[in-house]
């Protein structure tokens, strides 16, 4: 049955129907809309923060301004509410310019402007509507140099739970190149997230987020997915999201050992102290295979075979597929993940890859250097070349 998610009434009519004990809200749309408080409201247990809390995903603006209360390393920023203003405010940065849009722009509201006339073109499609009502007010901020990584935490409020590492692989090309997407591929754990790092991000990130929130008035109840650039500096905030990443949730969930439901169930009761999750000490990699065309505008209704792809331990999640008269098609823009875990990135890797030389879509395409990264460190500790 297809639920509108905008209609909150429906939603709830349907969950006091069929008894749902619990929803657990995926994107980010539903939570900066209120979705959440909504089910509470109407006792139904939720997964996921309430609408004012969901700012830190929601508002640029409004998470750069909780880092600078707080004292959480992030980039120099300023916010703008209007072109004069921000064209003003370019004059304080150097180049690369780091341009946001402030509100929800489905991972395409951020602009890295080489020159300085680069960046006042894209200030003046920020601001003339380019981003829709995200565009409203604009953050501009230094640019940050390091690798990337990406740090997990659960919370209710008051107790933080840790919950896994990874790293995404967010430009359409190998070798990081082309357009951002919503993600081509990831693997977890993150090694470049070392335990000392982790205990730093949790001590100077996670802690302060999760105290300032609470003493705000807006305790932040779901998992807290922090960006992460790992600077020389230490690690520095990039940006929040309110929810599990996609394709960061895959690469978590097959690495997770104990019961999801009884961590997430105590998390939305406010339950959280003494839980504990369980990890497999194991690699585990997604390759994202995309209709070609993505993120523009992608192919669809292009025939997928998949029957050889599991046969050797790997795992296929479906994004964007559809049965039309019994054959799978493509419908979305990102259409498998195609999954594998090993006991290193190296192992994961081959694995998953074995697994998309044994799909048959010819209108889709996949990136083929997922997890290279930390390949290329675990052959440099080995000694091997690669
Ligand atoms: P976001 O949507 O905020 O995650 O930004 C998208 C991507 O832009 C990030 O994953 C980074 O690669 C890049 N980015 C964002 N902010 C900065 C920054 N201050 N310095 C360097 N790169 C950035
Ligand atoms: N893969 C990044 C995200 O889901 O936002």
């Amino acid at each position: 049955m297809a639920l509108d998610v905008t209609d909150h009434a429906a939603v709830i009519a349907f969950c006091d129907e069929r008894e749902i004990g619990l929803v657990v809200i995926g994107p980010e749309a539903p939570l900066v809309d209120g979705l959440s408080d909504s089910l509470r409201a109407a006792n139904v247990p939720t997964f996921g923060p309430s609408q004012a809390a969901a700012q830190l995903e929601g508002s640029k603006g409004f998470t750069k301004d909780l880092c600078a209360r707080a004292g959480i390393p992030t980039a120099g920023y300023v916010r703008t509410a209007s072109l004069a203003d921000a064209r003003a405010a370019l004059a304080r940065f150097q180049p690369p310019y780091v341009l946001k849009a402030d509100g929800l722009a489905a991972g395409k509201g951020v602009v890295i402007a080489e020159t300085l006339a680069d960046a006042e073109a894209a200030l003046a499609d920020m601001f003339g509507g380019g981003f829709g009502g995200a565009g409203a007010q604009v953050v501009i901020e230094e640019f940050m140099q390091g690798e990337e990584a990406s740090f997990f935490a659960l919370t209710d409020g008051t107790t933080i739970l840790p919950f896994g590492s990874a790293q995404d692989h967010k430009r359409v090309g190998d070798g990081d190149v082309g357009p951002n997407t919503g993600g081509m591929g990831a693997y977890s754990p993150a090694p470049v997230l070392t335990p000392e790092l982790q205990a730093r991000v949790m001590a100077e990130i996670i802690e302060p987020t999760v105290r300032t929130m609470r003493e705000d008035g807006n305790p932040y109840s779901g998992v807290l997915f922090a960006g992460l650039m790992l600077t020389a500096e230490g690690p520095k905030l990039i940006e929040y999201n309110a929810r599990f990443g996609d394709p960061e949730c895959q690469v978590l969930m097959m690495r997770l050992e104990s019961d999801l439901v009884g961590i997430l169930l105590a998390c939305a009761n406010g339950e959280l102290a003494g839980v504990e999750a369980r990890f497999a000490d194991q690699t585990a990699l997604t390759v994202v295979m995309a209709a070609n065309g993505y993120p523009g505008t992608p192919d669809k209704g292009g025939a997928i075979d998949l029957s050889d792809a599991e046969a050797h331990g790997a795992k296929v999640f479906h994004a964007g597929t559809a049965l039309v008269d019994g054959v799978l098609v493509a419908k979305g823009g990102r259409v498998l993940n195609v999954t594998a875990t090993g006991a290193s990135a190296t192992e994961a890797q081959r694995k998953a890859y074995a697994a998309v030389d044994a799909i048959n879509f010819p209108t889709g395409f996949c990136r083929r250097d997922i997890g290279q990264k930390e390949v290329a460190r675990e052959a440099a500790r080995e000694g091997r070349a690669v």
